[in-house]
């Protein structure tokens, strides 16, 4: 992969799962993300959530490709009538702009606003992204991260203009 990759986004194909599977053993990664599954390692119940997110016609999901290669995923979601998103990166495409390039990309497809999204109130890199996204931080609120055991701080961070 190069320096500075081409970064894509399409919709998931099936074959893209056991990559999405692998990123989520990452440890580090489970630690930022903070709110992640109970039991990252448990296959059924990760296959069984997307299965049920791919059904779900209020969720959207993508898959993030850079230089081509399945770089990670993208997903939004509607929590209590707003609508949010997320994403999740394998830890060899980080650092590139990957992750913005890939938000910027949805976010013409995802017109949605306010859009919101979560993240650990130490996962910098995430807040990172979407800032430089055009999000602004709105609030905090205490929540159980299931890799950390226990409530954390999260950020609320919201989209209101449209994209770029
Ligand atoms: C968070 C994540 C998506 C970032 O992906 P990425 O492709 O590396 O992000 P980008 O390269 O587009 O941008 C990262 C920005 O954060 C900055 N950054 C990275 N680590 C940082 C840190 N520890 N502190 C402050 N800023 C940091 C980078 O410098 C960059 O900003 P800049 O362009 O102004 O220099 C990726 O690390 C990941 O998937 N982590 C695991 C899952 C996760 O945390 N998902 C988000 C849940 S809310």
């Amino acid at each position: 992969m190069s320096l500075k990759p081409l970064v894509t986004i399409r919709s998931v194909l099936l074959s893209d799962l056991p990559v999405f599977f692998q990123h989520q053993q990452d440890s580090q990664a489970n630690y930022m993300a903070a709110f992640t599954a109970p039991n990252p390692a448990d296959l059924s119940a990760f296959n069984a959530h997307w299965q049920s997110i791919m059904n779900d016609p209020t969720v959207i999901t993508r898959t993030i490709l850079a230089d081509n290669h399945v770089a990670g995923n993208m997903v939004s979601f509607v929590t209590l009538g707003e609508r949010e998103v997320g994403y999740w990166l394998g830890r060899e495409f980080w650092g590139r702009g990957v992750a913005t390039a890939a938000l910027t990309a949805f976010l013409h497809q995802l017109t949605t606003r306010p859009l919101y999204a979560r993240a650990a109130s130490d996962n910098h890199a995430s807040i990172r992204v979407l800032e430089k996204c055009g999000f602004t931080r709105i609030g905090t609120s205490m929540a159980f991260a299931e890799a950390r055991g226990m409530e954390i701080e999260e950020v609320i961070m919201q989209l209101t203009a449209p994209s770029t």
